[in-house]
């Protein structure tokens, strides 16, 4: 018999964590707040979830909104594409959230867990979410070491947790789940004492805990090297906006040149054509999920009279706040 989702049910209903999504059944403001915390912890993403929420009760309003001001608002939450994916999924909308399973899943950035988590939550649809949370319980618990990031791995997990959902709860079910990996099961030191799962549990059983669930590839992190390079010209500075292909798509930069190489491009103030250069502050590491970015800022003082090039846009120092842009250019300009 399946215990596994009474139990996990009861613990939910005592130590759930009240959350305004969780209020609704919504599936805008579901789906708004599913792609908010794909990637990001509950603490973190609350404020952003309120903040769109407020300013974009609607799937019209939102549609109606510009790229910049959705990017403006998602400063600092990392995984840009989610935004600029929730924009144009809004605007294909007409004005109605879909209702199907099939509709939802075919909105731009939803893939299966995305999809799974507002069907059930806003429709009360039979369909298991598996994240990293799910992964985490459900290896642990069961004793599975069928490495999560193969293919058997994620149809084997996908399966246990469909088997094991309460298809009459299952918006419930899981964010039980979600929850439990989020306080009990956790990475590092899960609350093995508070766990009602804990005189079943095979990894701990076993003395496991600390090697489930299995990762097959360890994920490639490259380092790359960027010089920003903040231009005074009189109470004017310049900006790019940043193109497909690469991070941070559609937001605004400081001119940047990358290098191959470590090392700065000039250690002291140096004159270069018709401006002076030099560095400020120490470089600065900024970790993503693939990447190791050094940065190093400089200034670039220019003459009022030099033309801007067509990549640039140059606006008043002032109004530098309006733009979006990313975390780290945030970072380097609060040294200006
Ligand atoms: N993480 C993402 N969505 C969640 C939800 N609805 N409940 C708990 N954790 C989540």
């Amino acid at each position: 018999m399946n215990t596994f989702s009474p139990t996990l049910l009861k613990w939910y209903k005592a130590n759930k964590r009240s959350l305004p999504f969780r209020d609704t059944h919504n599936a805008y403001l579901i789906w708004l707040s599913e792609i908010i915390f794909q990637q990001t912890r509950i603490s973190q993403g609350l404020a952003y979830y309120e903040k769109f929420a407020e300013q974009f009760p609607t799937p019209t309003s939102l549609a109606a909104a510009d790229e910049d001001e959705v990017l403006k608002l998602w400063q600092g939450l990392g995984y840009y594409s989610r935004a600029r994916n929730l924009h144009a999924a809004a605007k294909s909308m007409n004005g109605k959230f879909p209702t199907t399973y099939e509709g939802v899943r075919a909105l731009k950035g939803v893939g299966d867990y995305t999809a799974a988590a507002i069907c059930s939550m806003a429709y009360n649809m039979p369909y298991a979410v598996v994240d990293g949370n799910v992964y985490r319980v459900l290896s642990r618990v069961f004793g599975i070491k069928t490495p999560i990031d193969s293919t058997d791995g994620k149809k084997e997990f996908a399966a246990l947790a469909q088997k094991l959902l309460d298809k009459e709860h299952p918006g419930d079910f899981n964010q039980a789940i979600m929850d439990f990996g989020a306080l009990i099961c956790t990475p590092q030191n899960p609350q093995c004492l508070g766990c009602p799962f804990a005189k079943k549990c095979i990894a701990r059983r076993n003395k496991q805990i600390d090697k489930l669930p299995v990762k097959e590839q360890k994920t490639k992190v490259s380092e790359r090297f960027f010089h920003y390079i903040y231009v005074e010209q009189g109470g004017y500075t310049w900006l790019h906006k940043r193109e497909a292909g690469d991070i941070w798509q559609n937001l605004y930069e400081l001119p940047l040149v990358e290098t191959k190489k470590s090392g700065l491009l000039t250690t002291k103030p140096v004159w270069c054509g018709r401006a002076t250069l030099f560095p400020v502050g120490k470089p600065v590491k900024h970790v993503l999920s693939h990447r190791i970015i050094w940065a190093q800022l400089y200034k670039a003082v220019l003459p009022p009279d030099t033309k801007v090039p067509p990549e640039f846009l140059r606006i008043k120092k002032s109004s530098l706040e309006k733009y979006a842009v990313s975390r780290l250019v945030q970072k380097l300009l609060e040294r200006i």
